[in-house]
């Protein structure tokens, strides 16, 4: 019966099928095919209904549209509304995402328990049971919170609970979890987690209802996870960290309501997450004296900047040597080790190269780089970089050492947490007379890769 409604469109030329099929019999790609729903018959009235609501909504000049500032409800965790750019939205749909175990369910719940003081909240579990779930807010000293729970994974109950509850806040933990009666695929598939989020976010533009969407990314990252997603939610957080180490980032990588790439940090602790408010010196490990291989990178997420540590292990590799990295992105690593190279006379091409941030934090900004090549350098070399050296910068291709964004406020961080001698692109460095906001802090600047390692060299 429900076969009826389904049918199978190809991602690739939006051709549609009764039945799955490896070849799409439109245009010939393999294994474009997915389930979706049909759309209702259009009838001979398609045409009349696109005059009408042409004819319903006029068109506005930009100046003339009233919008106001969007209202928004702080969650009372003052880091997870940092990353959501002030709190929750009325009506707005946030889907975050993160890997299994990293702590999604304890912030959302710790999340809840907050808001359930001001509106009302449901907590939709499908993974875990109600049991599961007033036994981990006890253990967190939630226990009292007005939270409603639900336990379901089936789509049409869970809108028919939204729509008798009328929560203003409500969880769906997690969206792989649920199904929706009208396609025959199994929970988590694509298919289901496309049409689930979907009539979720129709749910929460008509009841006002704010709704968070859990998704746990797979170890593949795109498949069936929550990437599929992003384009249909108002907001992305990712949760990252790594799940050795107590800390844990939230980070706004889409938001249509605020300004994306603020972080939000927390520490897990027994009693639930905690927000760290002053994080900048977090990332960094805590040597006695001086190592070789590592560096300390400032990078600025959102409006913060971070100290993190870059460490670097060069080592005598086989015939074809290795470029392992953990937190950077790895083609960007053979990208820079070629730079060092060509333009420093640097050489690893028979050596194994790893390169790791320090805390598991993920570093995607460009003004890694001169860090990054810093800190292998100083393993090849076998020497420590002094104490209190800290690097940042984009290097490209030519061997040019490129300003970063906000290259002062960097400084200024690094300044204020005792650092002592920092190399950084020429155009970054402060005017003689902003010098004194940087006191104790020896400043190269470089214009060039080779004149930084030139510049350690001497140190
Ligand atoms: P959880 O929120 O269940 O992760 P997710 O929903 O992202 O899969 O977090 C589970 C981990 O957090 C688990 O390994 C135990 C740890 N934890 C603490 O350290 N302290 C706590 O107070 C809680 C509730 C969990
Ligand atoms: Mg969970």
């Amino acid at each position: 019966m429900a076969r009826d409604k389904t049918v199978y469109t190809c991602s690739a030329c939006g051709g549609t099928n009764a039945k799955w099929l490896g070849k799409c019999p439109h245009c010939g790609e393999w294994n474009t095919l997915e389930e979706s729903v049909a759309e209702p018959a259009a009838g001979s009235g398609t045409r009349n209904r696109f005059q009408v609501i042409a004819r319903a909504l006029p068109v506005a000049t930009l100046s003339e549209i009233e919008a106001a500032e969007v209202e928004r409800q702080p969650t009372g965790l003052p880091e997870l509304d940092r990353a959501l750019g002030g709190g929750i939205v009325e009506g707005g749909v946030t889907l975050i995402g993160g890997d299994p175990g990293i702590g999604k369910s304890t912030l959302l719940l710790q999340a809840a328990e907050r808001l359930a003081q001001h509106i009302k909240v449901l907590y939709v579990t499908g993974e875990e049971s109600g049991a599961q779930v007033a036994l981990r807010a006890r253990r967190l000293g939630l226990g009292h919170a007005p939270v409603r729970v639900l336990a379901e994974i089936q789509l049409e109950r869970i809108l028919a609970a939204i729509e008798t509850e009328q929560p203003k806040f409500c969880v769906i933990d997690s969206i792989q979890t649920l199904f929706s009666d009208q396609l025959t695929s199994a929970p988590g598939s694509v298919a289901q987690v496309r049409e689930c989020a979907a009539q979720l976010t129709r749910a929460a533009k008509a009841s006002g209802t704010a709704i968070v969407l859990v998704g746990h990314v797979t170890k593949e990252g795109a498949l069936a996870g929550p990437r599929v997603l992003e384009h249909i939610v108002d907001t992305v957080l990712y949760f990252e960290g790594d799940t050795h180490s107590s800390f844990r980032l939230v980070r706004a990588i889409k938001n249509r309501f605020g300004a994306i790439n603020e972080i939000g940090v927390f520490a897990m602790t027994e009693r639930g997450l905690k927000g760290v408010s002053n994080p900048s010196a977090i990332f960094l490990s805590t040597h006695g004296a001086p190592v070789p291989g590592t560096c300390v990178l400032v990078t600025l997420e959102g409006t913060r900047p971070l100290l993190v540590e870059i460490q670097a292990l060069v080592d005598s590799g086989g015939v074809s040597p290795r470029r392992l990295s953990v937190g950077l992105d790895r083609d960007r690593l053979a990208m820079l080790l070629a730079v060092l190279h060509r333009h420093a006379g640097v050489a690893c091409m028979d050596q194994d190269v790893f390169v790791n941030a320090v805390g598991g934090v993920r570093i995607s900004e460009p003004a890694a780089d001169l860090a990054v090549l810093l800190a292998i350098q100083s393993s090849l070399r076998g020497k420590p970089l002094p104490r209190g050296f800290l690097a940042f910068g984009e290097v490209g291709l030519a061997g040019e050492v490129r300003p970063a964004p906000r290259g002062q406020d960097r400084l200024r961080e690094a300044a204020k947490l005792g650092f002592a001698v920092a190399v950084v692109p020429k155009a970054n460095a402060p005017k003689a007379a902003d010098a004194r906001a940087f006191e104790g802090l020896t400043i190269h600047p470089v214009e060039r890769i080779e004149q930084a390692i030139e510049v350690v060299r001497g140190l």
